[in-house]
C-alpha cells in the first residue's frame, strides 16, 4: 500500500503561490521542515513546479506530471496522471508518495490524499495559486499542531499541522 501525503506551506486563506509564480514568502523554518520531511522520497510535482526547483533536489525521486508524452526532466521521471505516480510507487517498492504542488496538482491529487502535512503561514499576501478547500469534501484528524513564533530569519509565524484523513469504517 502506497501512502500519499500531500505537502504545502500556505496561508489561512490557502494561499499558496504568487503572481508571476514563485512562492509569496523566505522562511528558511519551512524549506528545512519541507527538505527533511521528502528526504529520500518520491515526490510529485507539476511540471511548473519542477521547473521552479530545478537544481532543489539531491537524493528525492521527482515524478514530474505532465501532458506532454514527450517530456523528459532531467532526473526522476515523468508521469501523465496521479494514479500512473502512485503505481511507480508501489512499483518501486516505496511505502510513500509525496504530492508537492503546485495549485493544479494538489487539486488532482486531493481524492487521493491519506496525509496533509501542511504548514499554515500567518500572512496575508495577494495569491495567484491556492491549494484545494480539503476540508470541503472530507474530514481530517489532527496528528500533531507545532506552532513558531517569527524570528529574525523567519518574518512570518507558522505552525506545522498533520492531518489524517478519516475514513468512513465501512469503506476503510
Ligand atoms: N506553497 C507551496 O507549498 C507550494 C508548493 C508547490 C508549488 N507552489 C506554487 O504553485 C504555483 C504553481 O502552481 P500551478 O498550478 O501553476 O502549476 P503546477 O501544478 O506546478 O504545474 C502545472 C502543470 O502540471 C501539469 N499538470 C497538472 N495537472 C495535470 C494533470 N492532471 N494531468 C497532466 N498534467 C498535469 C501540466 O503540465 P503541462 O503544461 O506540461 O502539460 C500543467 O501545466 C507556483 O507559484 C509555485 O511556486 C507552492
Amino acid at each position: 500500500m502506497v501512502t500519499v501525503t500531500m505537502i504545502s506551506a500556505m496561508t489561512h486563506d490557502r494561499v499558496i503561490g504568487a503572481t508571476g509564480g514563485g512562492i509569496p514568502w523566505h522562511l528558511p523554518r519551512d524549506g528545512t521542515h519541507f527538505r527533511k520531511y521528502t528526504n529520500n522520497k518520491h515526490m510529485l510535482l507539476g511540471r511548473k513546479t519542477f521547473d521552479e526547483m530545478s537544481g532543489w533536489f539531491t537524493n528525492q525521486t521527482p515524478l514530474v506530471l505532465t501532458s506532454q508524452q514527450d517530456y523528459r526532466p532531467g532526473i526522476g521521471a515523468r508521469v501523465g496522471s496521479v494514479a500512473e505516480a502512485i503505481d511507480f510507487v508501489q512499483t518501486s517498492c516505496a511505502g510513500e508518495l509525496v504530492v508537492s504542488g503546485g495549485a493544479q496538482v494538489y487539486a488532482s491529487a486531493l481524492p487521493f490524499a491519506d496525509r496533509l502535512v501542511l504548514t499554515i503561514v500567518d500572512a496575508t499576501v495577494e495569491g495567484a495559486a491556492y491549494f484545494p478547500d480539503y476540508r470541503a469534501t472530507a474530514t481530517w484528524e489532527t496528528v500533531s499542531d507545532e506552532h513558531f513564533a517569527a524570528d529574525q530569519d523567519n518574518p512570518f509565524a507558522m505552525t506545522f499541522i498533520i492531518l489524517d484523513r478519516v475514513r468512513d469504517a465501512r469503506n476503510a
